[in-house]
């Protein structure tokens, strides 16, 4: 199975055979990381402090840490437009582990979401190439070893899985579950934008999910955009709440047990 979701190639990357671990690399353009975060909205805090790690000229590593639906894996993903980012899911573990990868493809930006999902081992390659840029392992008895300049970003829903000294040598960012102004204003941006839905109707589709699902989740959002087609009415609207709430997870006594 294969680790790892993305190495971006363009004409501009520098082909992996002639990375050299002490040569700088060229950084991104302006124009480049304006449009990285176009599709998030909000977090214009965030955004500017990963264009400044991403132009920084050492690496600051950057960890999101927050609820689901937080726009932690829109980060992630917007980031894999960075030019030579490699991408990876945490809970895609391999027997070889990222090791192999990393010593191969000399990513600059390496992007992990769900990193509380990688395992101890993986977790383990991180801490020396984020603390001093040097890959290293021992295996059959044998060294392998590299210099390596490499940002780590990555996000999780929770830091307890985190090996501690993996997580110290991030800057981590705590989101906090969205206001009901920030969830409606988020909600209505994507729904007129991704579901073509009248941002009036999208309005009471969000409010109808805060107030009566009591959930800050936009995936609420978008089903019900979708189930009813954006053609809402009152009742069919208090129809699809009324059985989302009522299977809602908790509902089965065998869950209760
Ligand atoms: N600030 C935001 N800007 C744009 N879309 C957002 C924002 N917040 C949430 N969303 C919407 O919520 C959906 C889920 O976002 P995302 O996948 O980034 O969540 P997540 O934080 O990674 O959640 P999880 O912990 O469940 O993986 C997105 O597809 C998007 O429609
Ligand atoms: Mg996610």
């Amino acid at each position: 199975m294969r680790v790892f979701g993305r190495w971006r190639k363009n004409s501009n990357n520098i082909p992996v055979s002639e990375f050299d671990g002490n040569r700088r690399y060229s950084k991104p353009t302006i124009g480049q990381k304006r449009s990285l975060f176009d599709g998030i909205v909000g977090f214009d805090d965030v955004k500017e402090l990963f264009d400044m790690s991403i132009m920084a000229d050492k690496p600051v590593h950057l960890l999101l840490v927050g609820p689901p639906a937080s726009a932690k894996s829109l980060f992630m993903s917007s980031l894999t437009k960075l030019e030579r980012s490699y991408y990876v899911v945490g809970s895609s573990s391999t027997k070889s582990g990222i090791f192999d990868y990393l010593f191969e493809y000399r990513p600059r930006y390496f992007i992990i979401d769900e990193i509380e999902k990688m395992n101890k081992r993986d977790q383990t390659s991180l801490l020396n190439l984020m603390e001093s840029g040097i890959l290293s392992e021992l295996k059959h008895n044998q060294k392998r070893s590299t210099q390596l300049k490499t940002w780590v970003y990555a996000s999780c829903n929770s830091t307890e899985k985190l090996l501690p000294p993996l997580l110290t040598r991030f800057r981590d960012m705590h989101f906090k579950p969205y206001t009901e102004e920030e969830f409606v204003n988020i909600a209505v941006e994507i729904l007129d934008r991704e579901e073509g839905l009248d941002r009036d109707v999208a309005t009471i589709i969000a409010e109808a999910v805060f107030d009566r699902l009591k959930s800050t989740n936009i995936r609420e959002c978008i089903r019900i955009a979708r189930l009813t087609h954006g053609d809402i009415d009152v009742s069919k609207l208090d129809k699809i709440l009324q059985t989302f709430a009522k299977y809602r997870a908790g509902t089965d006594k065998t869950e209760q047990a």
